[in-house]
């Protein structure tokens, strides 16, 4: 159903002056700087090495949003920020805001991509921020273990042996695999800086003994097989189409007879303005990503189907789609 706005609506959509301070802030590191105790802006600006007068401007706005409190020329951190955004903290969750932060200056170019058509930026982040690209994959890790393990089990790999998880991030995929299917061995194929991640998640999780690790660029190099199933979770989105296509012909060849290429996206309706936060994920992509897109289902399956998979089927609106060879 549409989305009704009012005007107050409409102006609340359109300030963004508190999430920059937030962003700012985590950026900055000043719920560290305040970690366990009460410290005068004079502290916090030698600690952080920022003016002092802008700090303590900062920190105002800070207490005044609700994420630090005030007592005297004291501030302290909120028992929330204190427990989510100082780093070392079991609970840590900033990575997903200090991703916001570094995209900040691509969605400021957002006007001139849809005046122009062109992308401010070059590849997309895994191939050319390791950094950015890490605090990605363990944002995509804790969204992945909500739903990774009901996904191994709706997919219903008993009889397989091998699983290759394509662009296998941090791993999230492959452990809920492993620990769904005991006899399953699973190759993650990804860019060779983010198997560093990869290695430490799967080693962390004890599963080096059932999971290969093989580096390389799926769109170029060989992804060995065959395989009697392959995963495709998250990839698509930062391709072209045709690199999809021959992505998905390359995945077909690497099966074996009657192996199932599984692909999971955020597929966008075919009237591409559904579901409502993939549409605006479309926008992030095009800013965030040379080539990447957001793509109907219907191409999914084409691509499916043009690769001469028999029988392709959507598990799983706007989300999942199998082909078995
Ligand atoms: C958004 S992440 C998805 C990770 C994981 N599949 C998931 O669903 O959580 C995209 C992954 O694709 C990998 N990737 C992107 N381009 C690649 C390429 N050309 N060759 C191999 N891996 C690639 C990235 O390194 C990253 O791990």
């Amino acid at each position: 159903m549409a989305r009704t706005l009012s005007l107050a609506d409409i102006f609340q959509l359109g300030y963004y002056w508190e999430c920059k301070v937030l962003l700012t802030a985590v950026k900055l590191d000043v719920f560290g700087a305040l970690a366990g105790g009460a410290h005068t802006a004079a502290d916090v600006s030698r600690r952080l090495q920022t003016d002092r007068q802008a700090t303590n401007i900062l920190l105002n706005a800070l207490v005044s949003i609700g994420l630090l409190r005030k007592s005297g020329e004291q501030f302290l951190n909120s028992p929330e920020t204190e427990a989510y955004l100082v780093k070392g903290s079991p609970q840590y969750a900033g990575h997903v805001l200090l991703l916001q932060e570094a995209e900040w200056d691509n969605w400021g170019r957002l006007e001139s991509v849809v005046r122009t058509g062109r992308s401010p930026v070059k590849g997309h982040m895994f191939q050319t921020d390791p950094q950015l690209a890490e605090n990605v994959l363990i944002v995509l890790h804790r969204v992945a273990l909500q739903h990774a393990a009901t996904l191994a089990k709706q997919i219903g790999l008993s009889r397989a042996q091998t699983l290759l998880d394509l662009g296998g991030g941090a791993g999230t995929y492959a452990m809920a695999f492993c620990r769904a299917y005991p006899a399953l061995m699973v190759t993650v194929f990804d860019l060779r800086e983010t198997l560093r991640t990869t290695e430490r998640f799967i080693k962390e999780a004890g599963l080096e003994g059932r999971i290969r690790l093989l580096p390389g660029d799926f769109n170029r190099d060989d992804l060995g097989g065959p395989y009697d199933a392959v995963l495709m979770s998250d990839i698509l989105h930062y391709q072209d189409p045709e690199a999809n296509a021959a992505l998905v012909r390359k995945a077909h060849r690497a099966l074996a007879p009657s192996g199932r290429l599984v692909i999971k996206d955020r597929f966008l309706d075919d009237g591409r303005t559904t579901p409502a936060w993939t549409a605006v994920f479309a926008v992030h992509i095009l800013v965030n990503t040379e080539k990447g897109r957001c793509y109907t289902m219907a191409e999914a399956v084409q691509w499916l189907k043009e690769a001469g998979f028999t029988s392709v089927d959507e598990l799983e609106r706007a989300t999942l789609v199998q082909g078995i060879k």
